[in-house]
């Protein structure tokens, strides 16, 4: 993403902010996974967004209206001997230079400066009691300037949560980003398409993980969004199970349920197909049922239709599915009035996609579901679970769990699926396997 787009988000958050404020944010510190041994570097998703830049012991700080410049970051000062060691740091001229900031400091020295640039300014925008020790830090570098009021000091008067304003910028995908999200999931369409070419019954659940992985890897992501699941059997039925040890067995279902991240920006796709790769008669009535529902939600996704549109549209195909099986039993309206499908469909149709899986922005605005505007980025998950505990039903339906997700942004017109690029039906799924 060029440094044009990073300076347009920072000139759009300060108008927002408006004069006589300031705003601070820090990058994402690097956390011990053992002894001596760190998990690998994710910067923080608000900082990304408005910095671009990589690195952590940073902080970036935006002033509306400063003479000398609105955007300064905070970062490490270039070192031989731990480039050495660690590789390359960008250092503050480079960071100037590649990233658009108006000024940038060594990080330390922010104790010596940043005081003088809150100093005068009315309102601090920052994450307040999202991090204990930053809050601590953002205190101490107003109490200097408290220290100093009977020399004419001006400390600010008010703190202001950055996230209701930043957020709702994040909530509105660039051309730019739209973009990379798109490339993002296209990898993954193409990495659950090599999973689904891999699976045969007796291997197990990780070696289909390491074909995703390593198709994403070899196109350029890295990383993945989130923990891939890989659950076959009764774990597709566990929403967030990720310990994907167990073995493939013919006869069962496998849900995956994983993306690729791509310049910090994910991807979240879901396909649920038979191990053997031909479905059972029970596993493709519910199957169908799931993919009806997706695909009614989908159709709901427009603007001027509102946030719970394509739940309302999912939980209704469902419920019906259900009722029709015979695994729900009583009347339409009711049985979505009194939200009867829960054992089965427990969550929501989906979330806002970015920078994270599980996106920023509100759902609600004044109360009331949010419309779908052009530029939002969502995923449409339903699903269906019946585990082998589940009560009151028939043992055939039992150890069946399906979720079909895709990647969905909101068009002037209607919207674009950017993971239509792996089957769905079973049709399609089917003939795919065979292939193998
Ligand atoms: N992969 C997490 C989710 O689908 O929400
Ligand atoms: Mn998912
Ligand atoms: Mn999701």
């Amino acid at each position: 993403m060029n440094k044009k787009e990073f300076i347009k988000r920072r000139k759009n958050l300060a108008e927002v902010m408006g004069e006589n404020s300031i705003a601070i944010l820090p990058a994402a510190t690097v956390k011990g996974r053992n002894r001596d041994v760190e998990h690998s570097f994710r910067q923080d998703s608000d900082f990304f967004y408005l910095s671009g830049f990589a690195e952590p012991d940073a902080v970036l700080v935006i002033i509306p209206g400063r003479e000398h410049g609105e955007s300064i970051l905070f970062c490490r000062e270039r070192n031989p001997e731990k480039e050495m060691w660690d590789g390359d740091i960008l250092g503050p001229e480079r960071a100037i230079e590649s990233l658009g900031f108006d000024d940038a400091f060594p990080f330390s020295d922010i104790d010596e400066i940043l005081p003088g640039m809150i100093e005068g300014t009315d309102k601090v925008y920052y994450a307040i009691g999202l991090n204990a020790q930053f809050d601590a830090q953002v205190m101490e570098w107003v109490n200097v300037i408290r220290s100093k009021v009977r020399s004419g000091a001006h400390p600010p008067g008010e703190f202001v949560a950055l996230e209701h304003a930043l957020h709702e910028l994040r909530l509105f995908k660039s051309t730019a980003e739209i973009k990379v999200m798109a490339k993002a999931a296209e990898i993954s369409a193409a990495g659950h398409i090599k999973a689904m070419q891999r699976c045969t019954g007796g291997l197990f659940e990780y070696h289909l993980e390491s074909a995703l992985i390593s198709h994403f890897m070899d196109n350029g992501a890295r990383f993945t969004a989130y923990p891939s699941i890989v659950g076959a059997g009764d774990n597709s039925c566990v929403l967030h199970y990720i310990d994907n040890h167990h073995e493939l067995k013919n006869g069962d279902l496998v849900l995956i349920d994983a993306g690729c991240e791509l310049d910090c920006y994910a991807s979240d796709i879901t396909r649920t197909f038979p191990v053997s790769g031909v479905f059972s008669a029970e596993q493709k009535a519910l199957y169908e049922i799931v993919l009806e529902a997706q695909l009614a939600a989908i159709e709901a996704v427009r603007p001027g239709n509102h946030w719970n549109h394509p739940h309302e549209a999912a939980v209704r195909v469902i419920t019906a599915g259900l009722l029709g099986l015979g695994i729900l039993k009583g009347e339409l309206e009711s049985l979505i009035e009194k939200e009867s499908y829960k054992p089965f469909y427990m969550h929501r149709t989906g979330h806002w996609l970015g920078l994270d899986v599980h996106d920023v922005g509100e759902y609600k605005v004044g109360g009331e579901w949010r419309v779908l505007e052009s530029g939002m980025a969502l995923t449409v998950e339903p699903g269906i679970y019946i585990s082998k505990n589940a009560k009151g039903v028939a043992k055939k339906w039992k150890g069946i769990g399906i979720r079909i997700e895709d990647d969905v942004v909101v068009t002037a017109k209607g919207h674009k699926v950017l993971s239509a690029g792996v089957p769905k039906t079973v049709e399609d799924i089917e003939a795919l396997m065979a292939k193998g």
